[in-house]
């Protein structure tokens, strides 16, 4: 096992009904800025119980955070912060209005240009103030409740990570029943991201993390058990918290410490995204089934662990039990109604070249666990992918 550090200060407030709890949360003096995406919160009630919890404080809302949000969006939202004297973000929505909510809190308190912070992965790490924020969590999807990262787009740069332990949540609000009025499609989205953050972090090569190994097998069986059953049943309280818990632990940095980490799905995916609009959690299930096949050899190891511990794969030879586990996993994939295809979103061979160009031109030429995914292997893996 690697040497690590492990450092999670967000307080998770879980279960029904608690978003009175807010008035606790949220220091009595402050002057909160809400922010929130298309107004599903709105339409669903959920942004009259988060005011209703925030009693008297002085709140102003920013409204309009976009899936894969928008750069210019959110630094509309940061000189509001800058001109409002807000001193607290409370996010409400999916992983993309809590990302993006975290972009604000760094950019209204950096000093130089705030695109800067998306210029490279590390460069959000040298800012060392920002206005905190809580999350009340609609999606249960990208971890991002527990985390200090998110992703935003912009004209300039393309889908950009960014990282600061600051922005941290300092709670977030996990009640199951807010993520009942999601559309199929998005739970969907969901429990595939929720599987994919598992594997990128666990379908490496092996390092002795036994703890980090069953904990994300736990993870993996628990979305395939609950998967189908939470989009058929989504008002099932106890089958859905199961999700919304898998999702946060999924990616708050317990089963990533200790252990070598993968992350080139996620990359390739992000390029799909900024390119044709694909959704997240769907450029994933097309990526991963084709990485695996192509860097079979290379995740041999951990592709037989993953097929024998998560899907009873016993027997055949080395390769046909590789195969096993990859269709397994792409079937799980199609059994939520995901696609797993790059032809089913109307992505066209020749379109190859500019997927790996942009890889390209956003340094993206030596990922994965061991830096081998060069652009000549993002190029099999999308060949591979159709
Ligand atoms: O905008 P509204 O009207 O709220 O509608 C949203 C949006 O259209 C809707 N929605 C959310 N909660 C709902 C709901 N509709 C009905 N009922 C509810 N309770 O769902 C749509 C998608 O929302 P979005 O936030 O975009 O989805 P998701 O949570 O999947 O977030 C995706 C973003 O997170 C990034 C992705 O790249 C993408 O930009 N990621 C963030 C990560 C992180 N911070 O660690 C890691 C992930 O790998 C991922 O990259
Ligand atoms: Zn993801």
């Amino acid at each position: 096992m690697y040497n690590f550090d492990f450092y999670n200060p967000t307080k998770i407030v879980f279960g029904k009904d608690r978003l009175d709890e807010l008035d606790n949360l949220v220091p009595k003096n402050a002057k909160v800025l809400v922010t929130y995406g298309g107004g599903s919160v709105k339409r669903f009630g959920t942004l009259d119980k988060v005011l209703k919890g925030l009693k008297g404080r002085k709140v102003i809302e920013f409204a309009g955070i976009e899936p894969n949000p928008k750069f210019e969006t959110l630094m509309r939202a940061a000189n509001i912060v800058k001109c409002q004297d807000i001193d607290f973000l409370l996010a409400v929505g999916g992983g993309s209005v809590m990302d993006g909510t975290k972009f604000i809190s760094l950019a209204a308190s950096c000093e130089g240009d705030p695109l800067d912070l998306l210029r490279d992965r590390m460069a959000a790490m040298k800012i060392t103030k920002a206005i905190p924020l809580g999350t009340v969590c609609t999606l249960p999807a990208t971890g991002s409740e527990m985390n200090m990262g998110g992703v935003v787009t912009s004209k300039e740069l393309g889908k950009r990570g960014f990282r600061n332990p600051l922005v941290f949540p300092k709670f977030s609000f996990l009640d199951p029943t807010l993520t009942y009025s999601l559309p199929e499609t998005q739970v969907a989205n969901g429990v595939v991201d929720t599987y994919v953050h598992v594997l990128e972090q666990y379908l490496t090569f092996p390092a002795e993390g036994r703890f980090q190994d069953r904990t994300a097998e736990g993870i993996l069986l628990t979305l395939l058990e609950i998967g189908r059953e939470t989009i058929d049943n989504p008002t099932d309280y106890d089958i859905r918290a199961n999700l919304v818990w898998c999702a946060t632990m999924g990616l708050n940095g317990l089963i990533g410490a200790g252990v070598p980490g993968d992350w080139a799905t996620h990359m390739i995916g992000h390029e799909l995204t900024a390119m044709f609009g694909i959704d997240h959690g769907k450029t994933l299930a097309v990526i991963l089934p084709s990485l695996w096949n192509v860097l079979r050899e290379s995740k041999a190891k951990k592709l037989l662990q993953y097929g024998e511990r998560v899907f009873n794969i016993t027997e055949g030879t080395e390769d046909e039990r590789i195969d096993l586990a990859i269709d397994k996993t792409r079937e799980f994939f199609e059994s939520l109604g995901i696609k797993t295809r790059l032809s089913d979103y109307g992505v066209k061979k020749e379109h190859i070249d500019d997927i790996v160009t942009a890889l390209e031109e956003h340094n993206m030429v030596a990922i994965g666990e061991k830096g081998e995914v060069t652009p000549e292997v993002s190029r099999k893996i999308l060949e591979g992918a159709f």
